[in-house]
C-alpha cells in the first residue's frame, strides 16, 4: 500500500511483527514499536493506525508513547544521519555558525530529511566531546573543530558519493 507520506508500505510486516505476541497489552508497546521502527525505518502513520485498529490500543495511546521517546521517529529518515551539537561549549566556540551552515548546504531545517532521502540533520543538546568543540556527528563518525569549510568539504564528499551510486 501507499502510505499517506507516499512510500510503499508491505503491511504484512506489521503482521509478522504482531504474530510473535500471543496477547498484545499496552505493555508490549514499546518493544512492538521499536520492531516497527527497525522493520519500516519509522512509524509511518498508515502502519500505526493498522496496529491500532489489530490490537485495540488506541492510536492516541501510541502516538503518547512514540513521541515520549526520542528513539522513534514519525518521518522516513535519511541514508545519513548529521547531528551537530548545540551545547555550551560547542556553542561559544561557533557552534550555531555549523548549524547555519549544514542548513544552508542541505537546504534543510533540524528535524527534517533532504528531498532525495539521503540525509537527515537533527541537532543534540551535547555529544558528549565537548573537548572537540564545535562538533557534528555523520553516522555516527565524529568530526570535531568544524569550521564552515569543513562542513562543506565533508558534506560534498557525501554528496559526491551519493550521486557516484545514483
Ligand atoms: S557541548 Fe558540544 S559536545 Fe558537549
Amino acid at each position: 500500500m501507499n502510505s499517506s507520506e507516499g512510500v510503499i508500505l508491505d503491511l504484512t510486516i506489521l503482521e509478522d511483527i504482531l504474530s510473535a505476541f500471543t496477547e498484545i497489552t499496552s505493555n508490549d508497546l514499546i518493544p512492538i514499536l521499536q520492531q516497527i521502527q527497525d522493520r519500516y525505518g519509522y512509524l509511518a502513520k498508515d502502519v500505526v493506525m493498522e496496529m491500532s485498529d489489530r490490537t485495540g490500543i488506541a492510536a492516541s495511546q501510541i502516538y503518547g508513547v512514540a513521541t515520549f521517546y526520542e528513539q522513534f521517529h514519525l518521518k522516513p529518515r535519511g541514508k545519513h544521519l548529521i547531528r551537530c551539537c548545540r551545547g555550551t561549549a560547542c556553542h561559544v566556540k561557533g557552534g550555531p555558525e555549523i548549524i547555519e551552515a549544514v542548513k544552508h548546504r542541505l537546504n534543510i531545517e533540524p528535524g527534517e530529511t533532504s528531498a532525495d532521502g539521503e540525509f537527515t540533520f537533527e541537532t543534540v543538546a551535547c555529544l558528549g566531546a565537548c573537548a572537540l568543540a564545535p562538533l557534528m556527528v555523520i553516522d555516527g563518525t565524529y568530526h570535531g573543530m568544524m569550521t564552515k569549510q569543513k562542513i562543506v568539504d565533508v558534506l560534498d564528499s557525501f554528496i559526491k558519493s551519493a550521486e557516484e551510486i545514483s
